[in-house]
């Protein structure tokens, strides 16, 4: 996307050369390209996404449809699902399924965290994002901001980068914003939601959205679909809506750059 485009537009200073890399660039652009997904509950049968591997298959169809490429499967994870043989059955047969799709699957969670969860952090190690150092996971409304600062201070501990998903949709950050920045300091990055973005969880909850991606705090925007219709109506409508508000270098960061970045296990930019 747009850093294959900086490439180039260092190496050509010829202006007509330069025209085709930028018409080229705009009909990618247009298509959605080449985006990576890290939140996204396509595997059936395991949490309140897909209930059969029919749906799970539709879902990568129109995921590559609005240009995704590279899918980070993060089913729900607690207590009972740790280590689950199901996760990783349903998973196998979805990589079978898809293997003449132009999409690559992956495998991560999204850790429900409580402090009450004994040997959290220790058992996050075996579930973090395609088996890296970055930890996705969700604070709950009932875990306060000090308790999920707590456990973030244990996850680096543990050499693991945490990952707040959908933060925008917290009550408790929102009436707190302040801690925000504290989180960020911490080393945990931010993700949020597309749907969030569209307005799907009301004008609230997009203003909220739109104050952190201003801000420079988020470092991730997802999918967090569910069903394939998610992926169809709202993701290229996110990420059109993200360049209007912080610009298409910005927004390709959040949608790519920094998920490629976590992927092959490189650091990223913190912040916008
Ligand atoms: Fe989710």
């Amino acid at each position: 996307m747009n850093h294959t485009w900086n490439k180039y537009k260092y190496i050509l200073n010829d202006e007509f050369m330069q025209l085709i890399f930028i018409k080229a660039s705009d009909v990618l652009r247009e298509s959605g390209e080449h985006m990576i997904d890290i939140h996204s509950h396509i595997i059936f049968g395991i949490d309140d996404g897909p209930s059969n591997i029919e749906q799970s298959v539709e879902m990568v169809g129109k995921a590559e449809k609005a240009g995704v490429r590279t899918i980070v499967a993060t089913p729900h994870s607690h207590d009972k699902l740790f280590g689950s043989d199901r996760i990783f059955e349903n998973y196998q047969e979805i990589l079978y399924r898809i293997r003449d799709f132009g999409v690559t699957l992956k495998l991560g969670y999204e850790v429900f965290i409580h402090p009450a969860v004994s040997g959290m952090v220790k058992a996050s190690r075996g579930l973090t994002l395609d088996s890296g150092s970055c930890l996705l996971f969700e604070v709950p409304f009932n875990c306060t901001l000090a308790e999920g600062y707590s456990i973030i201070l244990n996850f680096h501990l543990e050499s693991i980068t945490p990952i707040i998903a959908h933060l925008e949709r917290n009550r408790n950050f929102l009436k707190n914003n302040k801690d925000i920045g504290k989180y960020v300091k911490a080393g945990c990055m931010i993700q949020i939601d597309m749907a969030s973005i569209i307005g799907v969880y009301g004008r609230g909850v997009k203003d909220f959205a739109k104050i952190l991606l201003k801000y420079g705090l988020v470092s991730f925007v997802a999918s967090n679909a569910h069903c394939a219709e998610d992926y169809e109506k709202w993701y290229l409508a996110a990420y059109r809506e993200v360049v209007k508000w912080i610009g298409e270098e910005s927004a390709n960061r959040l949608f790519l750059g920094n998920a490629e970045s976590i992927l092959n296990k490189e650091a990223i930019i913190q912040a916008v």
